[in-house]
């Protein structure tokens, strides 16, 4: 009788992992962008841990970050991309994920998913025998975290004890950052007024994993002393009450006035597109703090990290 095949190595929400297979990711993200510091970016590195693997992508949204970190991921881990649209594929025809699932197994070595639903992200990995990247849904986007976090710590040293606020709406971006404080222990202060809340199960699980996530609807609060502020836009795809969204974040645009209330070194995160004048100004987005374009980046270096670890290679 054969051994039944181990089960893959999904990359659906962060609350999943464990804190010291994050912490490898981390370290590893940050080794593989060292060691090709000034490499032209196509080359591969010089292990190539996806030599002969194949990545699928699909996207039931638009994507400029995602699609080319993943895309450019592959390549410098030696291994190869196909990419599509949901629109494109029998999938946007109405063919169930489950099948879809089933045949790309077949066909490629991992897939990454972005879905307009969390629950299809959740089937497709259910009935894949690889592994399954959750590239954002409407709930979560831990592809972007990773690549927030390490960019944080190339600036200002490990996350553990340090306070990130998070001003605006507690959308899939906000649920990814409470998934991850209690696994490396940072504390997160998140200001949104309360018809945007962030997702009540995602702190109530934060809080029996011992995380420092506080709510307020008060921006300043969650800012006051803060070594990361971090906001978002305020009406994220899919979302349809733009007026009322606009109207009732109005008080929580991240400008210079409310960095002043952060620490004195504190940088600012944001994982564009950004809305410039709305959740953020001019100001904030081009000035000292602000550590976006290393952010974006950082997608790159994250996601092949995470990608060697779907693999095993990590
Ligand atoms: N931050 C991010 O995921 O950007 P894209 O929507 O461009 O992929
Ligand atoms: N919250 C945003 C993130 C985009 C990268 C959205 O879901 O549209």
């Amino acid at each position: 009788m054969t051994a039944p095949a181990p089960a893959p190595r999904h990359f659906l929400d962060i609350w999943k992992l464990e804190g010291h297979e994050l912490r490898a990711i981390l370290e590893d993200a940050k080794a593989r962008k060292a060691a090709r510091r000034g490499w032209p970016k196509g080359r591969p590195d010089a292990d190539r841990p996806a030599e002969g693997r194949t990545l699928a992508m699909i996207f039931e949204k638009n994507s400029t970050r995602t699609r080319f970190s993943f895309d450019a991921a592959m390549r410098q881990l030696g291994g190869d991309v196909i990419i599509s649209n949901a629109v494109d594929m029998q999938l946007g025809r109405g063919e169930p994920i489950e099948d879809t699932a089933r045949v790309l197994s077949r066909m490629v070595d991992a897939v990454m998913i972005r879905s307009n639903v969390h629950e299809d992200v959740e089937r497709l990995a259910l009935w894949s025998t690889i592994p399954v990247i959750n590239g954002l849904s409407d709930r979560s986007h831990p592809c972007q975290i990773l690549a927030d976090l390490m960019t944080f710590e190339e600036h200002r040293g490990l996350v553990e004890g340090k306070t990130f606020a998070w001003v605006g709406d507690g959308n899939n971006v906000c649920s990814s950052f409470i998934h991850a404080a209690p696994k490396l222990g940072f504390r997160l202060n998140i200001a949104t007024p309360a018809v945007f809340h962030p997702d009540m199960m995602d702190l109530a699980r934060a809080a029996e994993q011992q995380g420092q996530v506080k709510t307020t609807q008060d921006p300043r609060e969650a800012v006051r002393g803060a070594d990361c502020v971090i906001t978002d836009t305020w009406v994220s795809m899919g979302d349809t009450d733009h007026d009322e969204r606009l109207e009732a974040l109005e008080p929580y645009q991240v400008d210079a006035r409310l960095m002043g209330e952060a620490a004195k070194d504190a940088v600012f995160l944001h994982c564009l597109p950004a809305h410039r004048g709305e959740e953020v100004t001019d100001e904030v987005m081009d000035g000292p703090a602000s550590l976006i374009w290393d952010e974006a980046e950082n997608r790159i270096h994250a996601q092949k990290s995470i990608l060697a670890w779907c693999f095993g290679a990590i």
